[in-house]
């Protein structure tokens, strides 16, 4: 069996990523590694978690320690890398623990990785996992692509940056073999709900504000995770070696009229007259240097890897909006204990 580690895989993208592996790939050893902080659960694997090729390990990647000895036992063949803190707000409030986690963490994981693989990196793979917000903002026009320059604005977008220019590095000094990919904003399932579309159905569920920043002019380009799960599963096995690839939907929606969209499909399901939930929107103070417009274009992912999204965004929203009514145990969970605190301090002062 191969042993191939995912970093953050009880969080929302990694959980997705983590189910794909362990199921369709009976002959990879999967070990997932998180330290689960508030966005690590592990109730996002419940049904995967007693499966013979998967073990979770809990710990820090900032730990070189740890780190260095995770490699040593397992030996991995590969890395899929999704651990870091994800939040724009909160790395406006504290961007020490971005630095920390997004950048010297990859560092930490990449020596990990030089350390096990000198003198054979054969078949090997560090699978960096990144986002579009590297790339800045556009304007009303144009398309993020693979030879956009770098400009980030946010902590968490210039760690993310930083990272992804580690992740070269390694590749371009020591000869890593490394893949990238910078991917658009995901929805779905096991999202936490720090992040528009589950706080605004967890919200719209309870009859509580919706809050917009600014005028909800806001432009991003949203891809379902499960397609997010597919694009790194074909670009970890197929991926060529030092590339980068560029993973989005197609589907540009200002956010207001995204809220607009989940009102309705929010009524319907919860038999509410068409109309009770959009009466919710609130317009807040906007977020500091909040980027306007992102669009990825993914046409080299298309042609050279055959990737393309399967769902249109209103399927998919439903499909979304059908899970979290469902599992309302899930969001009741997440949304006790600290989470209260998280919400007041990022809202109350809007
Ligand atoms: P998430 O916040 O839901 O999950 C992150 C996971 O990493 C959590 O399980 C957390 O416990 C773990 N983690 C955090 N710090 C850690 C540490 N020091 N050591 C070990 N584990 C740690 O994030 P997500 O939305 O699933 O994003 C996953 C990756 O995909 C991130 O690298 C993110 O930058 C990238 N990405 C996200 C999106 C998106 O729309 N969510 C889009 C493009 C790229
Ligand atoms: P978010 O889900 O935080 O993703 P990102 O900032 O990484 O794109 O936000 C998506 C968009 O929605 C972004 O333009 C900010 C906006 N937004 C709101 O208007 N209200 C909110 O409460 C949140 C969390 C986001």
């Amino acid at each position: 069996m191969k042993n191939i580690l995912v970093t953050g895989g009880a969080g929302f993208i990694g959980s997705h990523v983590v189910r794909r592996l362990v199921s369709n790939y009976p002959e990879y050893h999967i070990v997932n590694l998180d330290v689960l902080t508030y966005a690590g659960n592990l109730a996002n694997l419940r049904d995967i978690e007693n499966r013979s090729n998967y073990t979770f390990v809990r710990a820090d990647i900032t730990d070189a320690n740890a780190m260095q000895e995770l490699f040593a036992k397992y030996q991995f063949e590969g890395v899929i890398h999704l651990a870091a803190e994800s939040h724009v707000d909160r790395s406006i409030s504290n961007p020490m623990e971005f630095i920390m986690t997004n950048i010297v963490g990859t560092v930490v994981l990449l020596n990990a990785a030089r350390e096990c693989w000198k003198g054979n990196m054969e078949g090997k793979r560090f699978y960096h996992v990144s986002t579009d917000e590297v790339y800045g903002s556009l304007g009303e026009t144009g398309y993020f692509t693979e030879e956009t320059r770098y400009d980030p604005h946010s902590p968490y977008s210039s760690s993310k940056a930083s990272s992804d220019h580690l992740v070269r590095a390694y590749h371009d000094t020591y000869g890593l073999p490394i893949v990238i990919s910078n991917c658009s904003n995901n929805y779905g399932s096991f999202q936490f709900p720090e992040k528009l579309i589950p706080l605004a159905i967890n919200n719209i569920r309870q009859g509580k504000n919706i809050p917009v920043y600014g005028k909800g002019e806001n432009i991003r380009d949203w891809l379902f995770v499960e397609d997010h799960a597919v694009a790194i599963d074909v670009i970890y096995h197929y991926g060529k070696n030092g590339d980068t690839y560029n993973v989005g939907g197609h589907n540009e929606w200002k956010n207001i009229d995204l809220i607009h969209l989940l009102c309705k499909i929010m009524d319907r399901k919860l038999d509410r007259p068409e109309g009770t939930s959009v009466g919710l929107i609130t317009y807040v103070k906007d977020r500091a240097g909040h980027d306007l417009r992102y669009a990825i274009d993914s046409g080299k992912l298309q042609r050279e890897l055959g990737w393309k999204p399967s769902l249109q965004f209103e399927e998919g929203l439903e499909k979304t909006v059908d899970w979290y009514l469902a599992n309302q145990k899930w969001m009741d969970e997440v949304t006790s204990g600290d989470y209260k605190n998280y919400y007041e301090r990022q809202y109350q002062l809007r």
